[in-house]
């Protein structure tokens, strides 16, 4: 790795602080202008001041929701986890919305993945337009065996198109995740959790009364619920990925997402979902049995849909 690069990691990992970097309300960003004024199309000026490194990832990952015209300018860095970091954006007034979240994906070479193997079991490769790829697609299926660029590439949209469809799915079926907006080559965009000036904490970093508690921890169960009957388990839920903000939560982070029906470790992966969930409840005073509630959704949903689908060969992304 040359100098460069490696700065770029550490640049690109490097922890904020608490304050958000947010400097002036700006009249929104016209990209034409900037666009005709860099170097690079894809260097625009923005309010948020991103580091050397960082400028031209964010840019190239940025520019088609500016295109779109579904933002005008970046506001402020919200936070940098394993695999992407969150920004904070002025939307776009045909959005209807003030602010949106832009979740960049890292490069891939910088991106710490989760051991995702156990999540991928028996999902079906998703295309940049959110379809299911084809396993006649020879090229497709070659590129991903011999893990060439472009079937890297391949898997690193997949993983993407997952939060996004999923989002797409649960939020049309009323769960309490960020209304998806848009999705590109290394980005999505989403309804923001906070305001200018910061954004919603996880309700990791929140202490509830016990009232709250109750009313949020049966919210947590409807969408854990709501999402089961979808076939949906988020994977890596605990109060780390819910954020709070104005009495409500909000479900984030979803590439992970398995199903039932294709991942022979659904139960495992529902059971430990529950209970990192209830682990967070208990500490605010509710009292709940996560096995129990674990045991009840498996019964009610799972056994039945794995019976309907007991004869279907699942389609595996290859490694
Ligand atoms: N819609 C949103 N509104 C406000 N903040 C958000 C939103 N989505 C994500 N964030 C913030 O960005 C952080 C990282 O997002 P997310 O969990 O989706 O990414 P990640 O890279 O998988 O992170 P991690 O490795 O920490 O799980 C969240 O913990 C949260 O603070
Ligand atoms: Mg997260």
């Amino acid at each position: 790795m040359d100098d460069e690069t490696d700065a770029f990691a550490l640049d690109y990992d490097a922890e904020l602080t608490d304050e958000p970097q947010f400097r002036k309300y700006r009249k929104p960003v016209d990209l034409t202008d900037l666009v005709e004024a860099s170097e690079s199309p894809h260097e625009f000026e923005t309010t948020y001041k991103p580091s050397r490194f960082e400028k031209s990832w964010l840019g190239e990952s940025l520019a088609p929701f500016y295109q779109q015209n579904l933002i005008t300018d970046v506001l402020y860095h919200v936070k940098g986890g394993k695999e992407a970091s969150v920004y904070c954006c002025i939307a776009h007034p045909s959005t209807g919305f003030d602010l949106l979240a832009a979740k960049v994906y890292r490069p891939r070479r910088f991106r710490n993945l989760r051991n995702d193997k156990m999540y991928r079991e028996g999902r079906a490769l998703l295309t940049a337009d959110g379809t299911v790829a084809k396993r006649t697609d020879h090229r497709l299926m070659r590129a991903i065996g011999k893990k060439t660029e472009f079937g890297v590439q391949a898997q690193h949209t997949s993983w993407l198109m997952y939060e996004y469809t999923t989002l797409q799915r649960l939020h049309a079926d009323g769960a309490a995740v960020p209304k998806p907006i848009g999705a590109a080559e290394n980005a999505i965009l989403m309804e923001f959790q906070g305001d200018i000036l910061k954004a919603a904490p996880a309700l990791s970093d929140v202490g509830l009364t016990t009232d709250v508690a109750l009313t949020l921890f049966a919210e947590s169960l409807r969408n854990i619920e709501l999402m089961f009957r979808l076939d949906v388990i988020h994977g890596d839920l605990s109060a780390y990925n819910i954020l709070y903000w104005e009495g409500k939560i909000t479900l984030i982070d979803f590439p992970q997402v398995s199903s039932v029906e294709t991942n022979v470790h659904a139960a495992f992966i529902l059971q430990r979902d529950i209970t990192r969930t209830c682990e967070y409840f208990q500490r605010q005073g509710v009292s709940c049995d996560p096995d129990q509630i674990f045991e009840e959704l498996w019964e009610r949903y799972a056994a039945e849909r794995i019976k309907a689908t007991d004869n279907l060969e699942p389609f595996e992304e290859e490694d």
